[in-house]
């Protein structure tokens, strides 16, 4: 057994409030622990999108009552709360900007509002974006032009990591992070996973793309999930919407490229765990901790997991590298695949984080 620090994810969808059919604080959270993560960060497009003080003060009630690990929550960016965005900035983990079309209504569209965003939410807060191919290269532009550091959500093509890669080298304040599904899955499993299930956002890329983001591992930050839970009746049906669950899988997948000698486990806990309290700078989680087997071998079954969704990806993958328990302050909050932390044990992390300006 070896232990390990709580994990942290910071891209989660919990969709509360709104669309608790998919998950909610309870569902989400439970899953997450069951994973191995002790926080994560929620982001904003629910129903309604988490932009002003009534929607956040909703996300965050549902949260205090139902999340049984530590959590932020971001704010939306959207083209009417430039000013007022600032006033919510102590109580969420981040702002959260869409330049491009995905699940919700929170895609920014004018280059000015993105300008006054970057421009206006405090310097010394998270600010992270969904941004793709030239989306990516104008938001670098603005946090460059703004002297501000920017996190850049679910990397997945060789052009947007090298692009990352490129801007650090110049001393461009900016963080990224890549998903296990962007590292683990092509287009080449579109077929067999079917097209409404494979629908996701940024889509799954090609080989050549994937072997970029393994080729530039220095360069990825954080490892982040990007859980999107949508029922397999939504995936199957008309219209799919976008989006894989991932927090069950995640530290099986990356355990397994250990194991493979592909990265090291400092590697996976430096991008799960130190990077990502550093970047949104959380505060410390004390006497946390995982325990895992790490030469368990396991199949994936979503029929066993804790989200709400029903299905993942991965199905029938063998990983090795299985959580047993998992502390979460001094409370054993996960042990023999039960999850024990109750609704409400979580902790909203957004109002203790400290961000240094770097
Ligand atoms: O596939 C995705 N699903 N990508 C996103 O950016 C949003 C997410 C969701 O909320 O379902
Ligand atoms: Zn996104
Ligand atoms: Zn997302």
């Amino acid at each position: 057994m070896i232990r390990l620090p709580g994990l942290i994810d910071p891209h989660v969808h919990l969709r509360e409030p709104g669309a608790t059919y998919k998950e909610d604080f309870d569902s989400g959270t439970a899953a997450a622990l069951a994973g191995g993560f002790t926080a994560v960060l929620a982001m904003p497009n629910t129903k309604p999108p988490l932009t002003n003080g009534p929607s956040l003060a909703q996300a965050q009630a549902a949260a205090q009552d139902k999340a049984r690990c530590d959590y932020g929550i971001y704010l939306g960016a959207g083209a009417d709360n430039v000013a007022s965005a600032a006033e919510c900035a102590l109580q969420v983990c981040g702002l959260k900007m869409y330049l491009d079309q995905t699940f919700g209504p929170l895609r920014l569209d004018e280059l000015a509002t993105l300008r006054d965003h970057v421009a206006h939410w405090p310097v010394d807060r998270p600010l992270a974006v969904h941004a793709e191919g030239r989306n990516l290269a104008a938001i670098l532009f603005l946090a460059a032009l703004h002297e501000r550091p920017l996190h850049v959500c679910h990397v997945s093509r060789k052009a947007e990591i090298t692009l990352i890669r490129a801007a650090k080298e110049k001393g461009i304040k900016v963080t990224c992070e890549v998903t296990p599904h962007h590292l683990f899955l092509t287009e080449d499993d579109l077929p067999q996973l079917g097209a409404g299930r494979g629908e996701v956002r940024p889509r799954l890329a090609t080989a050549a793309d994937r072997d970029a983001l393994w080729a530039n591992l220095e360069v990825i930050d954080c490892f982040a999930t990007d859980h999107a839970p949508h029922t397999l009746a939504e995936k199957d049906g008309e219209n799919p919407p976008p989006g894989f669950p991932g927090l069950e899988t995640a530290l099986g997948l990356l355990l397994t490229a250990v194991h493979e000698g592909r990265m090291t486990l400092d590697d996976l806990l430096i991008r799960t765990h130190t990077n990502p309290r550093h970047i949104f700078g959380l505060p410390d989680q004390p006497e946390t901790f995982v325990e895992v087997d790490p030469d368990a071998l396991w199949e994936v079954q979503a029929a066993q997991m804790y989200t709400r969704c029903g299905w993942t990806p991965f199905e029938g993958m063998r990983l090795r590298g299985r959580v047993r328990r998992v502390t979460l302050r001094d409370r054993l909050a996960y042990a023999d695949d039960q999850v024990l932390a109750p609704p409400g044990y979580g902790v909203d992390l957004a109002p203790f984080a400290q961000n240094e300006i770097y």
